[in-house]
């Protein structure tokens, strides 16, 4: 059976665009491959969170996998600081990770230019870490959303080099994988660009939000003065829209907006009206859940400990095989 592995940051709620980017396929994976989802708590050190903030994110995204229906028993659930051997692979494959194609990463150089004070060093090898991440399970399929494509072109890049220097095929390469055809890119509410949470206030719908707070942070999303020809290309917040309409509204929905729209009728307020309808309905079931999922320790311990164990036993075999690859033996 093909392995399986995806993470996410630990930066605190996870948002709609992690949901269908990533976990809903999470969800359906489960059920037919070998599956690891961790929670990337190392990776999220990169802008050095506070003890306390660093652990309330690594619960808030445990809880929300757990209300957002990865089970415990289909698939291994982990927190990847609790699984030592990755860093062991992220020094081994940091090796042969070169300083030009790392400094050339998409998603470096937005860093650095988002935050010049910043540029550490993990920041740079993040893309390694996510390398070693894949390469511990040895998986083959890793569901990501679209930002995600260079990571792991870099992945099969470190792999495969790996593979070269100690002249065998270890690792095999892994590839990104939507259940859908194409990889989502979820917008955010912004008219700009993805759904993230750096990318400001109001710009994430949350899986945690109430009703009340999606409907206001939809009636606020950037919209223009509205079409004045015919059948005109939409301009990009209006795609975004309409692109957020496609993953939690009905397609006669959309379609009534659209022809709305191709014919100037179109009233931005009663589509966001609808967009906030949907996308209360949409969450609504991951949304009932999370208060009592976050407040039930015992079962919070449980599974981290169980997903730890499992984890740690697939990462362990690799590490031994690696280290009699690399010619790390017992006298
Ligand atoms: N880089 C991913 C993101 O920002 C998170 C991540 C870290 C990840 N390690 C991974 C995803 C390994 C898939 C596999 O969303």
């Amino acid at each position: 059976m093909e392995t399986v592995v995806s993470g996410i940051r630990s930066t605190g709620n996870l948002h709609l665009g992690n949901y269908y980017g990533a976990i809903q396929n999470f969800v359906k994976m489960q059920n037919e491959y070998k599956c690891y989802f961790f929670i990337a708590d190392l990776h999220s050190l990169t802008t050095h969170p506070t003890p306390a903030n660093l652990h309330g994110n690594v619960k808030q995204v445990l809880v929300e996998y757990l209300a957002a229906g990865i089970d415990p028993e289909k698939a291994t659930i982990y927190v990847q600081s609790d699984v030592p051997e990755v860093t062991e692979l992220y020094l081994y494959l940091n090796m042969n990770a070169y300083m030009g194609e790392l400094e050339r990463a998409t998603s470096f150089k937005d860093k650095v230019r988002a935050n010049p004070d910043n540029v550490n060093a993990g920041l740079l090898t993040y893309p390694v870490l996510m390398a070693a991440d894949i390469l511990i399970h040895k998986a083959t399929k890793v569901p990501v959303g679209k930002d995600q494509e260079q990571h792991l072109e870099m992945s099969r890049t470190f792999g495969n080099r790996f593979n070269r220097l100690y002249n065998n095929d270890y690792f095999p390469e892994p590839y990104a994988f939507s259940f859908g055809e194409s990889l989502v890119k979820i917008p955010g509410l912004d008219g700009k660009g993805k759904m993230g949470k750096s990318e400001g206030e109001g710009n994430a719908i949350f899986l945690s939000d109430t009703p009340e707070a999606i409907r206001k942070k939809v009636m606020r999303a950037v919209t223009d003065s509205g079409p004045t020809e015919d059948n005109q290309p939409k301009p990009q917040e209006i795609q975004n829209l309409f692109d957020l309409m496609n993953v939690v509204s009905a397609a006669d929905t959309i379609a009534h907006f659209d022809n709305l729209y191709n014919t100037c009728a179109i009233r931005y307020g009663d589509l966001k009206k609808q967009l906030a309808e949907d996308m209360i309905i949409a969450t609504a079931p991951i949304r009932e859940k999370i208060n009592d999922i976050a407040n039930d320790a015992p079962l919070l311990r449980q599974v981290a400990r169980y997903g730890a164990a499992k984890a740690r036993e697939s990462a362990a075999k690799t590490i031994k095989e690696v280290r009699e690859i690399i010619g790390f033996r017992n006298f």
